[in-house]
C-alpha cells in the first residue's frame, strides 16, 4: 500500500466541504483529483455548488443544513472569516461524530468548540496560498498548509494535506496568529506601498503608472528577496549612506505628508536590516538615525 492509499483509508467516509467558493472549490477539486472521495457539498447558493458537485463527481449536495448521515468523516468550513464562529454557534454538536475544519488563517480552531463535544475534533487548516477560480489545477502543488487545533487531528490531516502535494505546517494557536501577521508584511502590505508610490508620482506630475514604471524593478528584487537574505539584497540610499539622497526625499514628502511617517519608520526598519551586513560603512548611521526619528 503506498503512502497516498493509507492516506485515504484515514477518512474511509470522506469528506464534507460547506462553502464552495475560491478555497472551497479548489480544495473539493484537489481532494477529488488525488482520489479522495468527497461525500457531499454545501454552499449558501446552489448554482456554485452543483457546478462544483458536477466536476468532483459528488452526488450529495446543496444548502446548509444536511442530513447528518450526509455528512463526511470531515466537515471543511470554507466560508468567510466572520461567519465561521456564528455557523459553529448556531449549528451546535450535530448526531453524526464529525471532525470540523475551516481554512482561514486569521481564526483559531476553537472557535470551532460548540460544533464538537464528543471528542471527534476541531482544528483549522490554512493553505498559506492565493486561491481564485484560476488557478485550481496548481495551487496546492507545494504550498505551506498550516495546521492547528487538535494533536490527534492535525497528524491525519497532515497526511492529507502531504498526499494533494502540499507541506503541512503543525503550528500552536500564537504561532498560527504570528504567521498571518508575518503574511501581512510580506504580501498585504505591497499594495499599499504601491498605492504610495502611485499617488507620489501623480502629485509630482509623473504621468506614468507606478506599476509600469517599476515593475521589471519590482520584479528583479522580488525574484533576489525569493533566493537570498533580506540583507544580501539590501539595496538603496540607507544602506550606501546616502544623507543627502534621504534629505531631498524628506524635502519632497513636505508636499505629500501623509507618506512622511511611513517613509521614516521604513528607513528606521531599513537602518537595522543594514547594520546587519558586516564590513558596511556605518559612519552614516547616527545622522540617518537623526532623520528617521524627527516623526
Ligand atoms: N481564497 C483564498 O485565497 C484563501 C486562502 C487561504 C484561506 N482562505 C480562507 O478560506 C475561507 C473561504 O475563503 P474564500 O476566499 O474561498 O471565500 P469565498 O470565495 O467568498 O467563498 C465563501 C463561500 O462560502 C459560501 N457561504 C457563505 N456563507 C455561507 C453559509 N452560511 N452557508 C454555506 N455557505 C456559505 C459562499 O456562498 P455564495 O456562493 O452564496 O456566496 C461562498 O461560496 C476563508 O476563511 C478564508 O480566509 C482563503
Amino acid at each position: 500500500m503506498t503512502p497516498f492509499e493509507s492516506s485515504r483509508q484515514i477518512f474511509p467516509g470522506g469528506f464534507t466541504i460547506i462553502g464552495t467558493g475560491r478555497l472551497g472549490a479548489s480544495l473539493a477539486m484537489r481532494l477529488h483529483n488525488k482520489g479522495y472521495v468527497i461525500r457531499s457539498l454545501y454552499n449558501r447558493s446552489l448554482a456554485t455548488c452543483e457546478r462544483i458537485a458536477g466536476l468532483t463527481e459528488t452526488e450529495i449536495f446543496g444548502t446548509f443544513p444536511a442530513t447528518p448521515t450526509d455528512l463526511g468523516d470531515v466537515v471543511f468550513l470554507c466560508l468567510p472569516d466572520d461567519q465561521i464562529a456564528p455557523f459553529a454557534k448556531k449549528m451546535g454538536p450535530l448526531k453524526k461524530s464529525v471532525a470540523w475544519v475551516h481554512t482561514s488563517g486569521a481564526t483559531p480552531a476553537e472557535v470551532l468548540k460548540p460544533l464538537s463535544t464528543d471528542g471527534s475534533g476541531i482544528a483549522s487548516m490554512h493553505p498559506v496560498q492565493t486561491f481564485t477560480i484560476k488557478n485550481r489545477e496548481t495551487a496546492f502543488n507545494q504550498c505551506f498548509v498550516t495546521l492547528q487545533g487538535d494533536p490527534d487531528l492535525c497528524g491525519k490531516l497532515k497526511k492529507v494535506v502531504e498526499a494533494i502535494g502540499a507541506r503541512p505546517l503543525l503550528v500552536d494557536r500564537r504561532q498560527k496568529t504570528a504567521i498571518h501577521l508575518a503574511a501581512v508584511f510580506v504580501c498585504n502590505y505591497m499594495a499599499p506601498l504601491f498605492y504610495a508610490s502611485q499617488e507620489l508620482l501623480k502629485d509630482n506630475g509623473v504621468d506614468v503608472r507606478s506599476r509600469d514604471l517599476f515593475g521589471p524593478m519590482v520584479r528583479q528584487t522580488v525574484e533576489a528577496l525569493l533566493n537570498h537574505s533580506p540583507a544580501e539584497v539590501l539595496t538603496g540610499p540607507v544602506v550606501r549612506g546616502d544623507v543627502g539622497t534621504i534629505d531631498q526625499h524628506l524635502d519632497i514628502l513636505k508636499d505629500s505628508p501623509k507618506w512622511d511617517t511611513l517613509y521614516r519608520q521604513l528607513g528606521k526598519a531599513t537602518l537595522s536590516l543594514a547594520r546587519k551586513i558586516e564590513e558596511r560603512d556605518s559612519s552614516s548611521d547616527g545622522e540617518l538615525n537623526s532623520r528617521f526619528k524627527r516623526i
